[in-house]
């Protein structure tokens, strides 16, 4: 428990820019290389939460192979990442039903599940499942090296 504090409180230091910056809106800039394979972190933008997920090899394939026509709000994997940075999702962690914060790693498209009214979005961020129409936003972002992106 206690090297788990220990690992995780640098990460939240680095990763969450301090209230002055939130207030004024500014870009922010998140160091991608703490985040393994299969996880995810949340930062926040504008006070929005922003998902950073790190996906695995199963979860861009599942991503890309689902036919447009079977999508509620059709959009290509591709369209949601940044080319050559396939392995990166980011996207705006409010569910587009109602606004609650989805949760990652949940349901049954290997992506986000909202728990308010069961809306679940696969590994791309698409609405796949429930109430929500849209797919979570995806936020204006770039890559500043291959390790560090900036968000807004
Ligand atoms: S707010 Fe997410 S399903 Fe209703």
């Amino acid at each position: 428990m206690v090297g788990a504090a220990a690992t995780v409180w640098p990460l939240v230091a680095q990763m969450n820019p301090d209230a002055a910056t939130i207030a004024a809106g500014a870009p922010i800039q998140v160091d991608l290389t703490p985040i393994a394979e299969g996880q995810d972190i949340k930062v926040f933008w504008r006070g929005k939460p922003i998902y950073i997920s790190h996906r695995t090899k199963k979860q861009i394939e599942e991503a890309q192979k689902v036919p447009l026509s079977s999508l509620p709000d059709p959009q290509a994997d591709s369209a949601r990442v940044k080319e050559g940075h396939d392995q990166w999702l980011v996207v705006i962690g409010i569910c587009t039903h109602l606004g609650c914060i989805p949760i990652a790693h949940e349901g049954n498209y290997d992506g986000f599940f909202c728990p308010c009214h069961g809306s679940q979005y696969d590994s791309s961020g698409r609405i796949r499942q429930g109430p929500a129409p849209a797919n979570l936003a995806v936020p204006p972002y770039s890559f500043v090296s291959d390790t560090k992106i900036q968000i807004g």
